[in-house]
């Protein structure tokens, strides 16, 4: 692309304000992805060859593998969110494709939900709802839809970077005691200030009253939670999970739901998304959200604006500042 070509990028699906003016302000050619209903990583290629497009805006349901990192003339993918494991970083960084995210920006809205959820679980909120709508409510009772205190409980973190430390901080207001694991601990200075003990998983699971996870989606973060953890956990505990969906087995966490192996569990994601395992859906002791915890007005439209800055500075030919392979243009691509 020479300087003077206005650069060709491909909206996989539209982004909130202000992104699309400044988007405009760039002069891009905008090609919005037309979906037949299906994401397919054939469509996508299709879809950036026949346009020419130098860069790509996606979501995190957008399968970027090789089939479309290998178009010749790709620059970037700006994906519209923190987890980036519907991109395929080692086959971006092979074929010189710059790959971006948007870490920081949804830090504490996330955070907010994951409490969301462990206190929509523990307190059984969506079940209330359910049980008012339902005509159920005639009055007080005192054994009433009982459930579990959140504040002076054990939180245990798994994974704690930017999320996982704004759940902890939350969480000190709530005298939480906290645990957590992850692969490089905390600094003495933050651990004091988190008021957090790293432990490993076990002692985390058979420890914490509940288990909120925050790692990336990875090939050793796959199934992480799976029967056999569940079964480490107390039969009281709530899982939440904020993360990605395949970090816990699905079928496995319905099952030990349904049998109360743990007493309730939050899921904002799930293993086959959007799909989700009918088994949960039969169940009154699992709130789920459909991948809403970033979603605030102000943090969805402050994610579309840095990905499309990320994505503008990548066609200048200039670093983006969230840059996740800076070997495309260290120039020590293997
Ligand atoms: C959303 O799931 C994100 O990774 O930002």
């Amino acid at each position: 692309m020479s300087a003077r070509q206005a650069p060709r990028v491909l909206l996989m699906h539209h982004v909130l304000d202000p992104a699309p003016a400044l988007l405009a302000d760039a002069h891009a050619e905008v090609v919005v992805y037309a979906k037949d209903g299906s994401l397919t990583e054939d469509g996508i290629r299709a879809a950036v060859e026949q346009n020419g497009c130098q860069g790509i805006l996606s979501q995190v349901m957008d399968p970027i593998r090789e089939t479309v990192l290998s178009v010749p003339g790709l620059r970037i993918v700006s994906n519209v969110a923190v987890g980036f494991d519907n991109i395929d970083l080692a086959a971006a960084t092979r074929h010189r494709v710059m790959v971006t995210n948007t870490p920081g920006v949804l830090t504490d809205t996330t955070a907010d939900f994951a409490f969301t959820l462990m206190m929509a679980a523990a307190r059984r909120a969506a079940e209330g709802d359910r049980f008012v709508r339902e005509g159920k409510f005639r009055g007080w009772a005192i054994d009433m839809l009982l459930g579990l205190d959140v504040w002076g409980a054990t939180l245990g973190l798994v994974g704690v970077g930017r999320i996982g430390g704004a759940v902890a901080r939350r969480a000190r207001g709530f005298d939480m005691r906290i645990l957590y694991t992850d692969e490089v601990a905390l600094s003495a200075e933050v651990e004091r200030e988190l008021g957090a003990t790293r432990v490993d998983l076990t002692t985390l699971l058979h420890e914490a009253d509940f288990v909120s996870l925050h790692v990336p989606l990875t090939a050793q973060t796959r199934h992480l939670i799976s029967a056999d953890q569940l079964a480490q956990m107390k039969p009281t505990a709530v899982l939440v999970n904020t993360s990605r969906g395949p970090v816990v087995d699905e079928a496995s966490l319905a099952e030990a739901l349904r049998r109360r192996v743990i007493f309730a569990a939050g899921l904002d994601v799930f293993e086959h998304e959007p799909d989700v395992d009918p088994a949960l859906l039969e169940l009154d002791n699992v709130v789920l959200a459909p991948h809403i915890a970033s979603g605030s007005v102000r943090t969805r439209s402050e994610m579309s604006a840095m990905a499309v800055r990320n994505l503008l500075v990548g066609l200048r030919g200039e670093r983006p500042p969230n840059l996740l392979n800076p070997e495309v243009l260290d120039g020590v691509v293997p």
